[in-house]
């Protein structure tokens, strides 16, 4: 399979939604499955996976704890980027942006489709804080479970999305001899989307 500039779409979400449902067709598992990394202040990275779970020309949305790792080097630092690895399809998608958190009433939307045992789970969790043993978190489940017994679980107010707003993508898809196709599309506020592509 190539991919040329002449080929792709003028838009990276269009391009970008043509190589997810090909990914999703391909029957991949969890299509949706992101390296997101992060920056510290001090300027060191670091990585994890995350589901996209909305996306569409605004950005990319991701949930999480607002008290974890992740969320406190984006306050620190609002550079981020995306990693999706289609492999079947050989293909890998970069993106970089700009997080910001969505509304309130976004993540409750969102927060209220989750099963009930993720939503109770959300509230058990102070994710990436040192716990001294799993028992922690199984009685802090038992405590949850009584507190919203018979009721809706309400959306925490430590837990929500962020949406990743882009400034830069690149299409990398496998070439042979490792002559790999990559093309990259910039983001710039007078000329809008331009792309280039990049030696493999
Ligand atoms: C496939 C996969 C999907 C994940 N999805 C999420 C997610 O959507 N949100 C989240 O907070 N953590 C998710 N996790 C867990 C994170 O990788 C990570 O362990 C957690 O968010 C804590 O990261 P942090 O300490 O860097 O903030 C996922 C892990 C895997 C392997």
């Amino acid at each position: 399979m190539r991919l040329n500039r002449d080929a792709i779409d003028s838009s990276p979400f269009r391009q970008f939604e043509q190589w997810f449902q090909a990914a999703t067709d391909a029957g991949i598992n969890e299509p949706n499955a992101m390296c997101l990394s992060t920056v510290s202040r001090e300027g060191k990275p670091s990585s994890r996976m995350v589901l996209l779970k909305i996306w569409d020309e605004q950005g990319f949305v991701f949930f999480t704890n607002f008290g974890s790792r992740k969320a406190a080097e984006i306050a620190g630092n609002r550079q981020v980027a995306l990693l999706f690895y289609w492999e079947p399809m050989q293909r890998q998608v970069r993106i970089e942006g700009t997080p910001s958190k969505i509304s309130i009433a976004e993540s409750a939307t969102y927060f209220a489709t989750r099963p009930r045992g993720s939503q109770l789970g959300a509230w058990c969790s102070a994710q990436s804080t040192t716990i001294s043993s799993r028992s922690i978190l199984e009685s802090k489940l038992s405590e949850i479970k009584q507190k919203f017994l018979n009721q809706q679980v309400p959306l925490p107010s430590f837990w929500g999305g962020y949406r990743v707003t882009p400034d830069r993508f690149e299409f990398w898809q496998q070439g042979a001899d490792r002559l790999h196709d990559r093309i990259e599309y910039a983001n710039s506020p007078q000329i809008g989307w331009t792309t280039q592509q990049l030696a493999p």
